[in-house]
């Protein structure tokens, strides 16, 4: 094998010298004739960029990247009408205003929340009022914020008896935010205020969205026979006479793109995986760094006087909500653990595997996206004695999986969304968009879908998101057309653990946004059940928000889905 290698070791080093130019724009290796050669590339690349990357210094990009934003199928003028709505409506304020000092930036130290007295003249809270709070925002002078544009969340919870409600907040752009909060149950309650960026922030990350969708990279293996090599791919790669060729890899049913550079003497039918390429560093300015310090992300905002209130029980005949008052209705709360809705059909409790075998005895359970729908398959197929997970090979973590119980006629399937998945290394014949799953699902009354999309797509632009959704939207409205009883459950974003790193790729703030654009689209959709996994993790009493919300949670969101899939015969009866 050595000498074998020795042969061409003077190929290589020609390869690799006229290589290294190239290298400082792509990351574009010789794999496995030397591993070693592979990694000293690797280190000779990231140390010529971090020579001219002065540090602290965001570099522009020296190409138009407009992200392939008009590939995929032709959107109808209906959707091109809906797009640049969607667009305007999740319009940030204030994220545009640039050059703020950090000093005068939101300091959520420095900032407060008033409980507002009852209103309506009431003279206490009652079951199936509101509580209104107001927050002030103040900069690190402690002087009060003028303009909006803060994301900051609201929760009302009572921990003893598992109880809690998300709130709403409203920007009044002035610095202050009027927060809204349901009250659901009675006894003792408390306010939670959460700054997760200040708008400052909020600022550099629509930056950083727009400017540096390329943050996170991705690359392909190519191999044919002892031949290999790996190439920096992305779902748009500047091409030009002083760039290396591509390779298209556009889908040709959904038209949506992507590309690697191809191999320098590898065909592009010889791709073999596709993977995570990493994540750039040095995004940011000394100063922009600053608005993302630990102590201004995710922080909480203390009250000015209580943090608490008592809720009394509601007084029977007498209606304490004005017309007016009931604007806002979260879609759900949590009471002793559980999830309640708060529209739609009844959650009933599947605490014993048993139960879930009998309801999803005969079905067909296809779950697609990313891991946070992953979970769902390792909830069932841990829980539920009488699954067994049939051995496909697949990689940990990346899928596909699947699970039977052949005895009940129980299909259980997860797979993982198409690029740009950032998954470790999915093999590029798994590489498949779930609007084409979709097509080949016959359906029916026994089929139930699952569909989650959306941390991967946080770093690009949202037309990005928007285009992958209609796709998909236009396979449920396919399938549902041609098996009518089929259910399609589409789950929603959710908050997570932010941290100043982690912020700059999967914020909250980029997720809020994407989830914004998929409410919208799937709101209204006859036959989709839109799981509010966002609500749902906010909401919750005592668990913090996770990337992967916690198995309480997970159970909580089984059991809504469970519960569509069989309903309450006596619920359905009244
Ligand atoms: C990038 O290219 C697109 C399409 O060719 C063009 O419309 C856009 O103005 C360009 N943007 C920049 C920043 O050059
Ligand atoms: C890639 O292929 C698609 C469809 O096959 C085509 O529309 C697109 O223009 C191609 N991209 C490039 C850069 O040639
Ligand atoms: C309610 O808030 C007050 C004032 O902040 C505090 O002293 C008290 O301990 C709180 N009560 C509960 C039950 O959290
Ligand atoms: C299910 O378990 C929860 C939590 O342990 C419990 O509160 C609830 O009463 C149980 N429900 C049923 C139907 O067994």
């Amino acid at each position: 094998m050595g000498g074998n290698l020795s042969k061409y070791a003077p190929i290589f080093l020609v390869l690799a010298l006229s290589g290294i130019l190239f290298l400082l724009r792509n990351i574009h290796t010789l794999e496995r004739w030397n591993c070693q050669s592979v990694s000293s590339l690797y280190q000779l690349r990231s140390s010529i960029s971090s020579v001219l990357k002065p540090a602290g210094q965001f570099l522009a990009l020296d190409h138009n990247q407009t992200f392939c934003l008009h590939l995929g199928q032709e959107p109808s003028s209906e959707e091109a009408h809906e797009e640049r709505y969607l667009l305007d409506s999740i319009a940030w304020p204030g994220a545009s205003r640039r050059g703020v000092p950090v000093r005068k930036s939101s300091d959520p130290a420095h900032s407060y929340f008033v409980i507002q007295p009852p209103g309506s003249g009431q003279a206490t809270w009652r079951v199936g009022g509101k509580l209104e709070v107001l927050v002030h925002m103040q900069n690190f002078l402690g002087q009060p914020k003028r303009y909006g544009g803060d994301f900051l969340l609201a929760r009302i919870r009572s921990p003893e008896i598992g109880a809690g409600a998300s709130g709403r907040v409203v920007d009044r752009r002035n610095g202050m935010y009027a927060v809204e909060l349901p009250l659901l149950w009675s006894g003792q309650a408390q306010v939670e205020v959460t700054l997760v960026h200040s708008s400052e922030a909020v600022g550099v990350l629509k930056r950083l969205r727009e400017e540096r969708p390329d943050r996170v990279y991705f690359k392909s293996l190519f191999r044919s026979g002892f031949l290999s090599e790996t190439t920096v791919c992305n779902l748009c790669l500047p091409a030009g006479p002083k760039q290396a060729a591509l390779c298209n890899y556009t889908d040709s049913h959904t038209g949506e793109p992507w590309y690697c550079y191809k191999p320098r003497l590898l065909d592009c039918d010889t791709r073999v995986n596709h993977a995570k390429g990493g994540y750039k560093k040095n995004l940011l300015t000394t100063t922009e760094s600053l608005l993302f310090a630990s102590f201004a992300i995710k922080a909480p905002v203390q009250a000015l006087g209580m943090d608490n209130i008592t809720i009394l029980p509601a007084i029977k005949g007498l209606s304490l909500m004005h017309r007016d008052q009931v604007k806002f209705m979260p879609p759900g709360y949590y009471y002793q653990g559980s999830w309640r809705p708060l529209s739609g059909m009844p959650i009933q409790q599947f605490n014993d595997s048993s139960a879930i075998t009998q309801c999803l005895s005969g079905k067909l359970f296809y779950m697609y996206g990313d891991s946070t729908v992953r979970q769902w398959f390792e909830y069932l197929n841990a829980f539920v004695p009488e699954l067994k997970e049939f051995n496909l090979y697949s990689p940990k973590n990346v899928g596909p999986y699947m699970a039977v119980d052949s005895v009940n006629n129980i299909l259980l399937t997860y797979r993982c969304h198409g690029p740009p998945i950032r998954f470790s290394t999915v093999s590029s014949n798994e590489l498949r968009y779930i609007a084409n799953e979709l097509d080949g699902l016959t359906g029916g009354r026994d089929t139930i879908v699952a569909i989650s999309i959306w941390s991967h797509f946080s770093t690009f632009p949202l037309e990005v998101y928007l285009r992958r959704l209609r796709h998909i939207r236009r396979a449920i409205a396919r399938l549902l057309d041609r098996a009518p009883g089929t259910l399609v459950v589409v789950r929603t974003a959710n908050p997570q653990k932010l941290d100043p790193e982690v912020s700059l790729y999967n914020s909250d703030w980029f997720s809020v946004q994407l989830d914004a654009v998929l409410r919208a689209m799937f709101r209204s959709m006859r036959g989709v059940l839109l799981l509010d996994a966002w609500d749902m993790t906010l909401a919750h009493p005592t668990q913090p928000h996770l990337l992967h919300p916690a198995p309480d949670i997970v159970k909580n969101m089984i059991d809504l889905i469970l519960s569509h899939v069989c309903p309450d015969k006596q619920e359905k009866k009244s």
